[in-house]
């Protein structure tokens, strides 16, 4: 069975995933059912550097989401409209959903998540938090065993290759953020990285899965890397620290089990050279996770970028082909696997 992809946006994400889709030699075999059926871009004029039949694209996005052909819609224009509607529009059409936009996911995701359920429909958003890095599903699934402490995060690709370079070259600021924005690491509207509102949506996301219910950016202390100077960082060099933004997500050790309080909040953090998460630069990001039985365990990659983003986009897209192929051939109720793709859960 060849199941249909409606793709929004054809930009740094886009490009990567149609690149996967259309090279599915030595992949995973179920990509041979995965079929590219309409792009929807803003321009069409826009020379673009993967080799797309042109007759794919439209600029009518709405037209998309509603094409009873099309069985899964995969949201990578970003922000906030019209993503957020067409996201809506296509589960009210009984689509599944594959997106990368934390903004959406972590400021929509009570409305999001409640239409999926009622319409029976996937939401996956693998390529939302960590770029390539495999971290939502093993959060929602492998770790389920665990009672999570704390989540500590890099997060933000771009942060972290402006503060690298800001340390090892003495970069400045503003010529780094234009590679990071040259590379397709920075957001469309780069104050959200810089500010610390976008690993402010990631992590948002992975409180909501390691500790249940769901939480909001505006529930997340939020400061960026914008008063970090060249000062800050060769003085906490002397004393044996980094700087990295770092996301945090914690239970209040102190608050008794009926208070259950959570911390979470983003911001600069002087790091022991020692500690894990120092040797984490440029673009790469990592999540460290800690609970109990496990322990620590650590989740590291490329944090942004065409490619790595990619991998987790299409990595969705198999898991919901899986999915449907188990429950064509009976092999699991829909209820299982239900629980098994749904994106958050109580504790
Ligand atoms: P880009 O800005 O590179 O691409 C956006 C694409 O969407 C473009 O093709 C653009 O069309 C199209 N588009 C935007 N708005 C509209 C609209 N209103 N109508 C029609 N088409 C529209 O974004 P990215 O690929 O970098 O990011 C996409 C998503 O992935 C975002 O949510 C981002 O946060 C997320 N993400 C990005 C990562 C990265 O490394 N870049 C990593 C992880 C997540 P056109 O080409 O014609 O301009
Ligand atoms: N702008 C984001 C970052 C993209 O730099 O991390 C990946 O989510």
């Amino acid at each position: 069975m060849v199941f249909k992809i409606g793709l929004l946006g054809l930009g740094t994400v886009g490009t990567g995933t149609v690149e996967i889709l259309l090279n599915p030699e030595g992949r995973h075999p179920l990509l041979s059912e995965l079929s590219l059926h309409r792009v929807g871009v803003r321009s069409l004029s826009k020379p673009r550097s993967v080799n797309i039949p042109e007759y794919l694209l439209t600029t009518d996005l709405e037209e998309i989401v509603i094409d009873p052909a099309v069985d899964i819609i995969v949201e990578l224009i970003g922000g906030l409209e019209p993503a957020r509607s067409l996201i809506l529009q296509a589960i009210e059409n009984g689509k599944h959903v594959v997106t990368a936009n934390k903004a959406v996911i972590s400021r929509y995701g009570s409305e999001i998540f409640d239409a999926a359920n009622q319409k029976g429909v996937y939401v996956l958003l693998e390529a939302a938090v960590g770029g390539g890095i495999p971290v939502i599903q093993p959060l929602k699934q492998s770790l389920g065993a665990n009672r999570i402490h704390k989540v500590t995060g890099i997060i933000n690709g771009t942060t972290n290759y402006i503060l690298t370079r800001m340390k090892n070259e003495g970069a400045d600021f503003a010529d780094v953020l234009a590679d990071a924005q040259r590379l397709g690491y920075a957001e469309a509207d780069p104050t959200a990285d810089i500010d610390g509102l976008d690993a402010g949506d990631k992590i948002a996301i992975l409180a909501s899965l390691a500790f249940g219910g769901r939480i909001k950016l505006e529930q997340v202390y939020c400061e960026g890397i914008r008063k970090v100077t060249a000062t800050d960082i060769t003085y906490a060099e002397k004393l044996g620290f980094v700087i990295k933004l770092l996301a945090i997500a914690a239970r209040d050790p102190h608050a008794t089990p009926e208070q259950d309080l959570l911390s979470v909040r983003v911001h600069p953090t002087l790091v022991p050279k020692v500690h894990p998460l120092a040797s984490i630069n440029d673009v790469y990001n990592a999540i460290l996770v800690e609970g109990e039985p496990i322990g620590q365990v650590m989740f590291f990659g490329r944090g942004a970028g065409s490619g790595p983003t990619a991998s987790a986009v299409v990595s969705d897209l198999l898991n919901i082909v899986a999915v449907l192929q188990m429950q064509e051939a009976e092999i699991v109720s829909p209820v299982v696997t239900h629980e098994l793709m749904s994106c958050t859960h109580q504790h």
